[in-house]
């Protein structure tokens, strides 16, 4: 879902149906202002969210939507779903059928979830090559101890992806609370890593993405618009 850019001169080109030429003298003569500069050149590039005006008539300005929810348990992460109620269902915004997730969370899991209509943004979380952290909080039906530590920081394999997972780290908080932070999001990633020590998850929430916070004023099923700060935590690719 990459966000597709075209150069400046191939937007006015088509948009206002005129020549290369005239877009050039459009650009000398200051007209054309992207993202409120007007020192523009023909080949820099924009996409959907760029905000394109000649002589002050709007050309497009699409917003960008930055979403954060505290996902409660029993809602499942999907825009449609038959059986469950969704996170899309829990938005009380105009726009919300508009939005993507930007990483899932199993249907028993709660937490932070981020919702966006920019595949730019949530492509910088969710590259595995980004080894953006995600922080959990897990509760378990057996007692844990240190060798749980070593376990998760070694990698487990798991031969139906043919994959060793990322180095994970695990702090202890009491017997049967930890908390981990991956880099990267298998399928039930931390319920099957748990598993190798056949101790059941029995709780499972999701904190922390990066450096943003779930904000804690929110209850299960709340969501709000990110600050500018907190959009800014996530360089776009
Ligand atoms: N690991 C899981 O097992 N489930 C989640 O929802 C997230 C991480």
């Amino acid at each position: 879902m990459s966000l597709s850019t075209q150069r400046l001169d191939h937007f006015l080109a088509k948009q206002c149906q005129i020549s290369k030429g005239k877009v050039r003298l459009l650009l000398a003569q200051k007209r054309v202002c992207v993202d409120g500069t007007v020192n523009c050149s023909i080949e820099q590039s924009v996409n959907k969210f760029s905000k394109i005006s000649l002589d002050g008539t709007v050309l497009q300005d699409n917003p960008a939507y930055y979403v954060m929810l505290h996902k409660p348990v029993g809602v499942v992460c999907a825009t449609k779903d038959k059986q469950h109620s969704t996170v899309i269902d829990l938005l009380p915004f105009d726009f919300k059928n508009q939005l993507h997730i930007v990483g899932r969370l199993d249907l028993n899991t709660s937490g932070l979830v981020l919702l966006t209509n920019d595949s730019r943004w949530s492509e910088a979380i969710t590259q595995p090559e980004q080894k953006i952290e995600k922080t959990y909080q897990v509760t378990l039906e057996k007692p844990i101890d240190n060798s749980y530590i070593d376990g998760f920081k070694q990698g487990m394999y798991f031969k139906y992806e043919n994959i060793t997972t990322q180095p994970a780290d695990l702090t202890i908080i009491n017997q049967h609370c930890a908390q981990v932070i991956l880099t990267e999001g298998k399928y039930h990633q931390i319920k099957r890593m748990f598993g190798r020590y056949r101790n059941p998850v029995v709780g499972l929430h999701r904190s922390q993405i990066g450096d943003l916070t779930l904000d804690n004023s929110l209850t299960p099923g709340q969501s709000r618009h990110l600050t500018e700060h907190e959009v800014a935590l996530f360089n776009k690719v």
